[in-house]
């Protein structure tokens, strides 16, 4: 590996707490992964989604240890291996080959591969093959993800959640149409933005940096 402190050989075998050193003699220390690092470390296909949005999904819909979860698209995976790290088993679509390829690198990375199930296909055309009433949790962060919500109450157990994660208005409007005309309840979309706070010797203020909007997130429930 390539480092600004020279080139780092790390061990196939290598564990957490182990020291390393550089060619060039300067010390690196392993650490385990955690959920903030998959977004830094995974290879990058599809738009990965930030942390703090991976929290409001978790949060709204409260992903938990055993649910059965739907996702699509994969992209880089980061959501995906992060509703299985909160204890989720995890069904994702990608439609891209290279991508689901990635994806399922990914997984190995991040420890979830027995969680995550990375199929490559669009879940659009593969949804009528899905056994009815299989899931808890449908995670879409795709643009045509109100072509899927439609089949929402197909696919969820009574009680079941929908979130879509859409960076664009248009998108985000079809799918509160799709989500009211399917019958979930509770169909609610927040922006998800967030502003950084600055503090320094002339006092604290949020920062002046551009508006943190990251998308749209769409929350409905099969009741
Ligand atoms: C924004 S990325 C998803 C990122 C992902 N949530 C993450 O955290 O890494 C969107 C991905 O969805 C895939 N995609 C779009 N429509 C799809 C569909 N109908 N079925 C499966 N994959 C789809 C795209 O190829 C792309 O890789």
């Amino acid at each position: 590996m390539g480092t600004d402190l020279g080139v780092l050989a790390v061990p196939d075998d290598v564990e957490p707490g182990d020291d390393l050193e550089t060619h060039l003699g300067e010390a690196f220390t392993v650490r385990r992964l955690r959920g903030p690092d998959l977004f830094h470390h995974f290879e990058r296909t599809g738009a990965p989604m930030v942390p703090r949005d991976i929290g409001l999904v978790i949060g709204e819909t409260g992903i938990a240890r055993g649910d059965r979860v739907l996702d699509a698209g994969t992209g880089t995976g980061v959501l995906a291996a992060s509703m299985a790290r909160a204890g989720a088993s995890v069904v994702s679509y990608e439609r891209d080959p290279e991508f689901a390829e990635v994806a399922r690198e990914n997984m190995e990375l991040g420890g979830v591969a027995d969680a995550v199930d990375v199929r490559t296909g669009d879940l659009r055309e593969a949804v009528d093959d899905l056994e009815p009433s299989s899931f808890d949790v449908l995670t879409l962060d795709t643009g045509d993800a109100a072509d899927v919500v439609t089949h929402a109450p197909d696919l969820l157990v009574d009680g079941g959640f929908v979130a879509v994660y859409s960076p664009f208005i248009e998108s985000t409007r079809a799918v509160v149409e799709a989500a009211r005309e399917a019958d979930l309840s509770n169909v609610r979309t927040r922006e998800t933005i967030q502003r950084e706070m600055q503090f320094d010797d002339r006092g604290s203020r949020p920062s002046t940096a551009p508006v943190g909007h990251t998308g749209y997130l769409t929350i409905a429930r099969n009741v």
